[in-house]
């Protein structure tokens, strides 16, 4: 009798198990590849989330082509435009490949055939939410077929080596049946955004069971598609007017990459009793609580000011480390005095207005100093904290009210320019 323990499946030891199966196939654009950790997996499954019009099938079209050049057939399904359509957005993006097959279809079944005889290194689905399997009577987009074609498509990666990407649309309040219902299925959730009126986007992994999560790969929407951005702080920070009111450099971490990115803040008297609050690019949340700290601790009169902060590039910050640099822009906006040109700023602010520590200081300065940053705002340090850069000038400060002091002493502050 065979039992089910005589199977060929036997537990391994972790010596005994071999990872050079999980060779990487390196991708041609290296801010993409940095997002997925270094490479195609063979047999992963990978999503590849945004809003419409945000650039997905333009970025993972000129990742076809070039992985089509270097590397092997790559097959590009789409449902949502003619196979004319997509020859024609390749030609305006200059791209020509030999073994780049493109397929109008949404039919799961044809799809899965075409790829067994194609037998790409990738295949592109545009878009999961346009792809059906009869067997299942549900139309397309529902979560069910959405979920259910999903899943066939992970078997025909792993039984097949090959690597698969889905692109699905994600709504802005993320409702809609799609990517959210399909995170635990995937290897990788990968996300593209950006603010649709300005050209930087983003592209951030969320879920990556081959790399480190959190990474992101930054890019310029172009004429001729999107440009990956070599140095992200230097292009953030391009339009920046010096000695201008409001205005404050973040040094905010986005995975394992520093960025120094320009917050923006206006105050201004409320015309209507009730203050308005208006983020882009920070979480409500965050500035209410950074309003009230400043309100409370520093005696601003915020109650009777509408506030609006700005993250310029269209970048969307979470991190509680921008939250000095967020409140020394309203300050500066609120007295209408300039911080210094040459000031970086990081640090958490608590409840009572006190200053905490953020991770990564030396990788945030190196990147400052790399830019031309010769101060920086900090959260005051260990005694002995080293592995910093020795020529970093640094204001350390433990609550809000020494930062202001600090920083908008008549020494120290300008007037503004602006308002
Ligand atoms: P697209 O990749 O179609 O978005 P998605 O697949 O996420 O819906 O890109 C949509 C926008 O990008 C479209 O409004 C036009 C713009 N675009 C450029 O600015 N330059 C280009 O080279 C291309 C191809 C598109
Ligand atoms: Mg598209």
């Amino acid at each position: 009798m065979v039992r089910a323990t005589d199977n060929a499946n036997p537990p391994l030891t972790l010596a005994q198990i071999d990872t050079d199966r999980d060779v990487r196939i390196p991708v041609p654009i290296a801010e993409f590849s940095r997002v997925l950790g270094g490479g195609l997996v063979p047999g992963s499954l990978i999503l590849l989330g945004g809003e419409p019009g945000i650039g997905k099938s333009t970025l993972v079209l000129e990742l076809s082509a070039q992985l089509a050049r270097e590397r092997g057939n790559v097959l590009y399904v789409s449902g949502e435009e003619s196979a004319r359509q997509i020859k024609l957005r390749a030609d305006r993006l200059g791209l020509s490949a030999e073994r780049l097959y493109l397929l109008a279809e949404t039919d799961l079944e044809a799809i899965i055939d075409h790829t067994r005889a194609l037998e790409p290194k990738l295949l592109v689905i545009d878009s999961i939410q346009t792809t059906r399997d009869a067997a299942l009577n549900s139309s397309p987009g529902l979560i069910a077929q959405v979920r259910h074609c999903a899943t066939k498509l992970q078997e025909l990666a792993k039984t097949g080596g090959l690597s698969i990407l889905l692109i699905g649309h994600v709504t802005k309040d993320g409702h809609i049946a799609g990517p959210r219902v399909l995170e635990h299925i995937v290897d990788a959730v990968l996300y593209l955004e950006g603010d649709p009126f300005q050209h930087y986007r983003l592209l951030r992994s969320v879920k990556n069971r081959f790399g480190a999560t959190n990474e992101v790969g930054v890019f310029e929407m172009r004429g001729r598609g999107l440009v990956q951005v070599a140095n992200p702080s230097e292009a953030f920070l391009e339009e920046r007017l010096i000695n201008a009111a409001g205005s404050a450099i973040a040094i905010t971490m986005e995975g394992s990459r520093p960025l120094l990115v320009e917050m923006q803040a206006l105050t201004s008297p409320s015309a209507f009793g009730n203050p308005r609050r208006t983020p882009n690019g920070v979480d409500v949340n965050r500035l209410l609580l950074i309003a009230a700290v400043l309100s409370k601790r520093l005696g601003l009169k915020l109650w009777e000011q509408d506030i609006f902060v700005n993250v310029i590039g269209g970048l969307r910050i979470s991190e509680p480390a921008a939250d000095l640099a967020m409140a020394m822009a309203i300050v500066s906006s609120y007295y209408d005095r300039a911080l210094p040109a040459d000031l970086a700023i990081v640090g958490e602010v608590g409840l009572s207005g006190e200053v905490r520590r953020a991770s990564q200081l030396d990788a945030r300065l190196n990147e400052a100093r790399k830019i031309g940053f010769k101060r920086a705002l900090v959260p005051k340090l260990r005694p002995h904290a080293n592995g910093l850069p020795a020529e970093a000038q640094l204001i350390q400060v433990r609550t809000v009210s020494e930062a202001l002091r600090a920083v908008l002493s008549p020494e120290t502050g300008s007037r503004g320019t602006s308002g």
